[in-house]
């Protein structure tokens, strides 16, 4: 079959008919990228304020960044960690510059739930207790072990009984999280700031409470940057605060599209963990970490992390200031911002599409914001055209 002869219904109809029917699926097929615009199969084009769910951090179809992957696609795509490698090498000294103090360990991997999976593993193996302490409206993935840390009973429920075992304790309450966390907690898991949530920061105070908490009892804290990594303005989201995890993991956008998943830790984590205990066969390939690589020294280069945040700042005052009696609240930081509306949010998704805007849900009151960094002046000021003629 010819790639890019299909029409809608036709790919829908496959789709349909392949797949199990696991996603509520949008009306529309995606089938290109150009910067902050998506296009589909009617050929009709999207500002891109979703980020294929905070993935392709650079846009769509970056030049320097399919140059870098063709480069390595004809010079070695894949290689094995038993092996050394040139372009991880360069990778993990990249890491290593922007890592928090005393992370200086790095697991590379497939996908955040991956990376979230590594983390609980080497906690267990680390403290030599079994269970998690996570938040409630948590989100970190959907293998067994991810998912046990995931709160949202829709995920978890039909396969339950999960291992390990995970209290979920009230976000941003301290004294709730003191009485979960005790001798057989090897862990808290947290998100900075909580994504599939509804894009709920956590308070710097919170945080601070979380550290002492876990460093008096024993317990390691994983900070989950899948989702705010890179896009609040700085690498982690944590760094606003003075609090340094014992790990971070991250994933989504770190290689802008290319499946990588990195869990970073600590020298006394990483002598704890047995040779060949844990591995992968396609984690920290050459294609993998040069995608990765490419990604960061765009960030850096091009000074996105300072222009997002003044952008995403905008962002949040203009859609503060449409004044809707229709919105609850707009969270967030840098460029990942939520609106909660006071209605179920799926009208609202819909009209944004309709206006050529693509966003996501963030639970089900609430829109989210995760546009690519690239994004400039003219593309906020189109997304807020559509954003005020939707909710005014
Ligand atoms: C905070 C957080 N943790 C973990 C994950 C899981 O990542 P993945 O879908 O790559 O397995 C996600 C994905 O949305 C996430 O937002």
């Amino acid at each position: 079959m010819t790639v890019g002869m299909l029409d809608l219904a036709q790919i829908q109809q496959l789709e349909n008919d392949h797949q199990p029917p696991l996603y509520a699926k949008r009306e529309i097929a995606l089938i290109r990228g150009e910067g902050a615009y998506l296009f589909d199969s009617d050929g009709r084009r999207y500002l891109d304020a979703m980020s294929n769910y905070g993935v392709a951090i650079l846009g769509h179809a970056d030049r320097e960044y399919a140059a870098a992957l063709n480069d390595q696609l004809q010079t070695l795509a894949t290689g094995h960690q038993s092996f050394y490698s040139d372009v991880r090498a360069e990778l993990l000294s990249e890491i290593a510059e922007i890592a928090p103090d005393g992370l200086t360990r790095y697991f590379l991997s497939n996908s955040g739930a991956e990376a979230v999976e590594a983390a609980i593993k080497f906690a267990r193996v680390a403290t030599g207790r079994p269970n998690l302490v996570a938040a409630k409206r948590g989100y970190h993935g959907r293998t067994l072990g991810a998912l046990a840390a995931t709160a949202d009973q829709k995920y978890r429920a039909p396969f339950e009984p999960l291992a390990p075992h995970a209290t979920h304790v009230a976000f941003n309450d301290v004294d709730a999280l003191a009485a979960a966390v005790d001798d057989q907690t090897a862990a808290i898991l947290l998100e900075p700031i909580q994504g599939e949530g509804g894009i709920w920061p956590a308070s710097p105070k919170y945080l601070q409470s979380v550290r002492e908490i876990a460093t008096d009892r024993g317990a390691l804290l994983i900070a989950d940057e899948i989702q705010t990594g890179f896009r609040t303005g700085a690498p982690w989201s944590i760094s606003d605060s003075t609090v340094v995890p014992d790990v971070l993991v991250t994933a989504k956008a770190l290689a802008n599209g290319f499946p990588i998943g990195l869990t970073m830790f600590t020298e006394a984590i990483s002598a704890a963990i047995p040779s060949g205990a844990h591995g992968t066969t396609f984690g920290a390939s050459p294609l993998a970490c040069r995608a990765a690589l490419a990604t960061l020294r765009a960030l850096r280069e091009r000074d996105l992390y300072a222009r997002s945040a003044a952008l995403g700042a905008q962002l949040m005052e203009r859609l503060t200031g449409i004044g809707s009696p229709r919105v609850r609240q707009v969270r967030g930081r840098g460029m990942m911002i939520g609106v909660e509306l006071k209605e179920r949010v799926t009208p609202t998704l819909r009209e944004l599409q309709k206006r050529g805007v693509l966003v996501l849900p963030a639970g089900p009151t609430t829109f989210r914001l995760l546009p690519p960094l690239i994004w400039e002046q003219q593309h906020v000021d189109e997304f807020m055209e559509a954003a005020t003629a939707t909710l005014g």
